[in-house]
């Protein structure tokens, strides 16, 4: 069968590695970076083309990935002169992995559609490890035929891809997703202390729990780190709090009270404004009661 050939905009964290994996596949692979030494940085390691703008990168491609910070960062890569949907060949399909709000991924499938080309939103989940390691969870929304061809492609950075419903969709499971974490992460912060005050080893709590009811991701990745006050890495809390303004917004827009992601969305303000935004979301702990 004949290989695709594919585009990947945003080399940040998560994207750097995802493109790796496309080319580590056979996939030909143009990448675009705006900061453009890490582009270069990319093309030294794989095989692949850096180029200098999303257009030059979306043309004669089957597929554009991006993955970039929030709604206007998305909007800054795929409109304009130089953007993607100004280089995408007819037909051809981009793929949204940056975790934004439903209401861009309607835009995008909008203007893909005026450009004549496809859309699927699809944010991930399995943090920087995930992609790191190629077992990233997607989250899809778009038209059935569509994805269907692109989740053999994502298959080669995915444990798992699933069509969630139309456009929008596999954003708001991703505002699930993040409610789920934000609840977590409080819990084990608030269980750490405790166990910190009560004399235990943290190590050994982790390693007696995790394979019982309370075992989750967060304790098994996060847990001891947290002990060990350690947090410059991982998912920065500037992209939590990007992330829980959508999952409060569109619990408005259903009429529900999340009392507990705005209790953890206050406490997350409160630590980017010590500074601490590019810390990973395990830093929560730092913002309870000493
Ligand atoms: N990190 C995680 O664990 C994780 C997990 C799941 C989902 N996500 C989501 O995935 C997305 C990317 O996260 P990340 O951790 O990879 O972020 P990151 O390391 O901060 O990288 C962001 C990337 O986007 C690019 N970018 C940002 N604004 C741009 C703009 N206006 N125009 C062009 N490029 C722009 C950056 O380019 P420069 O290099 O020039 O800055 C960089 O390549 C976010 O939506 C985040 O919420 C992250």
């Amino acid at each position: 069968m004949e290989r695709k050939t594919v585009a990947f905009v945003g080399l940040g964290v998560m994207g750097y590695p995802m493109a790796g994996f496309l080319s580590k596949a056979g996939y030909s692979t143009k990448v675009y970076n705006r900061t453009y030494s890490k582009a270069q940085k990319w093309q030294d390691e794989y095989q692949g083309i850096a180029c200098e703008t999303p257009k030059q990168a979306a043309q004669e491609c089957d597929i554009v990935f991006v993955c970039v910070g929030n709604d206007n960062d998305v909007r800054s890569v795929v409109y304009g002169e130089e953007g993607i949907l100004a280089g995408m060949k007819p037909g051809a399909i981009l793929v949204d992995h940056t975790t934004t709000s439903a209401n861009l991924a309607v835009e995008l499938a909008e203007a893909a559609q005026k450009a004549g080309n496809e859309f699927i939103d699809a944010p991930v989940s399995g943090g920087q490890a995930g992609a790191e390691n190629g077992v990233l969870t997607i989250m899809c929304g778009g038209d059935s035929a569509i994805f269907d061809q692109v989740a053999p492609v994502m298959d080669v950075y995915a444990k798992q891809a699933t069509l969630l419903g139309e456009n929008g969709q596999g954003q708001r499971c991703k505002m699930v997703n993040q409610i789920c974490i934000a609840g977590v992460l409080q819990g084990l912060s608030e269980a750490i202390q405790l166990a910190q005050q009560s004399g235990l080893d943290i190590e050994q709590v982790v390693n007696t729990l995790k394979h019982g009811a309370a075992g989750s991701w967060q304790m098994e990745n996060r847990a001891t780190t947290m002990a060990q006050d350690k947090f410059d890495f991982g998912f920065a809390i500037d992209w939590m709090r990007k992330d829980l303004g959508f999952c409060l917004e569109e619990a408005q827009r259903v009429g529900l009270d999340l009392p507990l992601t705005q209790q953890v969305d206050q406490r997350y303000a409160e630590l980017q404004a010590q500074g601490l935004g590019r810390m990973d979301t395990s830093v929560l702990i730092k913002a309870l009661n000493k």
